[in-house]
């Protein structure tokens, strides 16, 4: 998952209040933003691109670890020092922090309201209440909410990859983990309106949707009239494959215990489902998988990423660590970097443990591996890691692969960058091609993080792309 600071893109319109969004944690909030601009949209509220402008400010915030709330506290203090320049100006914390801080978080200064992940709905009704009584709060969960009604507004300005919501919340209780207390019990969205917002996606001239969810494999939907009626995640996979053979689906995450051959099978099936799979690991050690409560032993994960490789020769696997998880002993550490060393995988998220209170973890276990030593074993992995992602990329070298363009490289703007079906970030020179086209690209040299071409063949081009700007046209800053 992507851990990354994103602000929204400007859809100027100075005669409404302004407001501007900022979004931390992973892409269930880039997507929950997506609703939060909708329901601000339709009440009459329009999206500014400078914090300056802004009439309110929304965080929307994660919980995930002590250095992401950190860095929220951060924010509202420099918030405050705004405020003083301009009183008026309201402050709105969402996300996972404002589900897990509630009142500790509305008692800040710069802090006007605090709204949970499921009370979105809430919102323009909650400003006008600040406006005409003060601060105000709203956590309470919804295990209906799936906010399958509200078409997100895009707020990513590329135009031709998106993030879809397919289900909410959490039912695993991994030791560790404060998911499933911030975002409430799993739920899975209507399979209708992921096909509609899709559909919808693809008229708009999208080429790429990533399905997302904290445990996709764990999607369930049933029909309330008719309860015999259900869709897995692989019929929903299908169903999303099939609404257009030159649209990419793409899905994360993937909890090991749930990951089905049914799934394999139908990625399989369908060219346009990318090969690559997100498999979270956490550790090669059984005992630390047993104190995690993953559910799943060292043999069974190396199990699921035979079957993958079986299935789809050319599926890339990722995965995450945590490193210096509680009771971790040398030889734990030592099994975890001899699993990465038997899976080679593609590309990892790899952290530090980082206790999080009211978890199992923080209620039962001692967080007892000290800071230097869980920094060192961090960096073990790391450095191992950087090594198979250079190999992965290495055996690239000399191979033709389709690319979706999705951009300008940061380096140059001479070259574009889009990823290979394995996600691999792929950047090339420009010639003829444009951004939201497949070219099929040759790779022919490549460092740990990217892989580095020209293009081969031009695939398919985006002429019928008409809102997509031409790639000399950098998005506003
Ligand atoms: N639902 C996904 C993961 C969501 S959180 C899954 O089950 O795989 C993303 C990653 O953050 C996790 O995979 C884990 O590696 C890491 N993480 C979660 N809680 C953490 C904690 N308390 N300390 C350090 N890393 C953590
Ligand atoms: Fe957290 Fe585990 Fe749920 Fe992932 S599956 S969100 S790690 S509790
Ligand atoms: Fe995601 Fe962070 Fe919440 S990882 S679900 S934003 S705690």
């Amino acid at each position: 998952m992507t851990k990354k600071f994103h602000t929204v893109r400007p859809i100027p319109n100075r005669q409404l209040p302004q407001l501007f969004i900022e979004t931390y944690g992973c892409q269930m909030n880039i997507a929950d933003s997506e609703v939060v601009v909708s329901v601000m949209q339709e009440a009459g509220f329009a999206l500014c691109d400078h914090i300056e402008q802004a009439d309110i400010i929304f965080v929307n915030t994660c919980s995930i670890r002590d250095n992401a709330e950190q860095r929220i506290w951060g924010r509202l203090n420099l918030f405050l020092q705004y405020k003083k320049k301009k009183p008026s100006l309201k402050v709105g914390v969402l996300g996972c922090m404002a589900e897990r801080l509630k009142e500790e978080l509305l008692s800040h200064n710069a802090v006007d309201l605090v709204v949970g992940p499921d009370s979105y709905r809430l919102l323009p009704k909650l400003i006008e209440a600040v406006t005409h009584t003060g601060k105000q709060i709203e956590t309470h969960f919804n295990p209906e909410e799936t906010y399958a009604d509200i078409s997100p507004v895009r707020i990513d300005p590329n135009g031709v990859s998106a993030f879809v919501s397919i289900m909410r919340g959490c039912n695993n209780l991994c030791a560790y983990c404060v998911v499933p207390f911030v975002r409430g019990r799993e739920r899975s969205r209507n399979p209708k309106s992921i096909e509609h917002e899709v559909t919808d996606l693809v008229a708009n001239g999208y080429r790429e949707v990533t399905l997302i969810g904290q445990n996709v494999n764990s999607y369930l939907w049933s029909d309330p009239n008719n309860p015999t009626e259900h869709v897995n995640f692989a019929q929903l996979l299908e169903i999303i494959a099939l609404i257009d053979p030159k649209l990419r689906v793409r899905f994360a995450t993937s909890h090991p215990k749930d990951m089905s051959k049914g799934v394999l099978y139908t990625m399989a099936m369908y060219p346009n489902i990318c090969h690559h799979i997100h498999l979270p690991a956490q550790s090669g050690s059984d005992h630390i998988l047993k104190l995690m409560n993953r559910k799943y032993t060292r043999e069974e994960y190396l199990l699921r990423t035979k079957a993958i490789l079986q299935i789809l020769p050319n599926c890339s696997i990722s995965t995450d660590f945590i490193a210096g998880f509680c009771d971790e002993t040398a030889e734990d550490h030592a099994q975890t970097l001899s699993l990465m060393q038997e899976v080679r995988f593609d590309q990892a998220f790899m952290f530090q443990y980082s206790e999080r209170p009211n978890t199992k973890a923080a209620n039962t276990y001692r967080d007892n591996v000290p800071e230097e030593i869980k920094t060192q074993r961090l960096n073990e992995i790391i450095t191992l890691q950087n090594q198979l992602s250079l190999e992965s990329n290495q055996r690239d070298v000399g191979k033709t692969f389709e690319v979706l363009v999705e951009g300008l490289s940061k380096r140059s703007d001479q070259h574009f960058f889009g990823r290979t079906p394995q996600n691999k970030v792929c950047v090339f020179p420009c010639g003829e091609s444009q951004i939201g086209a497949y070219v099929d690209v040759l790779v022919e040299s490549c460092t740990s993080a990217t892989l580095i071409g020209c293009i081969a063949h031009k695939v398919q081009n985006a002429t019928f792309l008409p809102h997509i700007r031409p790639f000399l046209h950098k998005p506003d800053k």
